[in-house]
């Protein structure tokens, strides 16, 4: 499974680049203009991104009409190779999605929330499906679910669609998510450096080198 950041910050970007950990980046409006703040430009964000991650980078529209989604997303694909168009889940989105994927610019479609939505944008030729499983799980719905009925879907039909878990809480969405069978997830920075973490292995670490240290000083070396 890949392993996206969900972050526009640049910062959080090459820690995670520097850790080896990410295969790509995925971006939204509240995430661009967090980062941008009252001085900065989003589209040298994401260039700057562009120019830190090798892999695939979703930037996304902020029109709600085809033919502006359509201006917006010819756009956004100028800024590098690896940039991926986000569109939301609206008819006006799939068919924007449609035409896009029509000139071989990558599409993520986001905001997906039930299986039906995800159907339909396999259907319109969709790079990715992003759905947002912790804001599902926000309303007591079931997040992971959701993400298990599009797999099955998508492998009943051979659907080339890529499942990008977004919206993600916590380690264990990743858990489920890679168990599932899931083709990406995308990680926010907090969430992606408690991977690492376990308390038993910070504990065994801690004793094996006090164990190391009762060495005479002369015999510790290796
Ligand atoms: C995905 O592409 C979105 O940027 C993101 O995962 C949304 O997550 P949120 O529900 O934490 O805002």
């Amino acid at each position: 499974m890949k392993l996206f950041i969900d972050s526009a910050d640049l910062g959080e970007i090459r820690r995670a680049v520097d850790a080896g950990l990410i295969d790509g980046v995925t971006t939204n409006p509240t995430l661009l203009a967090r980062s941008a703040g009252a001085e900065g430009d989003p589209r040298e964000i994401l260039r700057e991104i562009t120019r830190l991650v090798p892999g695939d980078i979703s930037a996304e529209v902020v029109a709600t009409s085809t033919e502006e989604m359509l201006r917006e997303g010819r756009e956004l694909a100028k800024i590098a190779d690896n940039i991926v168009v986000k569109v939301p889940l609206t008819p006006d989105g799939l068919a924007a999605c449609r035409k896009l994927r029509a000139e071989e610019i990558k599409v993520n479609v986001t905001l997906c929330f039930s299986p039906t939505q995800a159907l339909l944008a396999a259907k319109s030729a969709a790079t990715y499906i992003s759905p947002f499983v912790g804001r599902l799980d926000d309303i007591s719905s079931n997040g992971m679910l959701l993400v298990e009925q599009i797999i099955q879907i998508y492998q009943n039909y051979a659907f080339a669609t890529q499942v990008l878990v977004a919206s993600v809480r916590h380690p264990d969405h990743i858990v489920q998510a890679a168990l599932l069978g899931a083709d990406v997830a995308t990680v926010p920075p907090k969430v992606l450096f408690q991977l690492f973490d376990h308390p038993l292995t910070d504990k065994g670490l801690e004793s094996f080198l006090a164990d190391w240290n009762k060495l005479p000083k002369d015999r510790r070396g290796i």
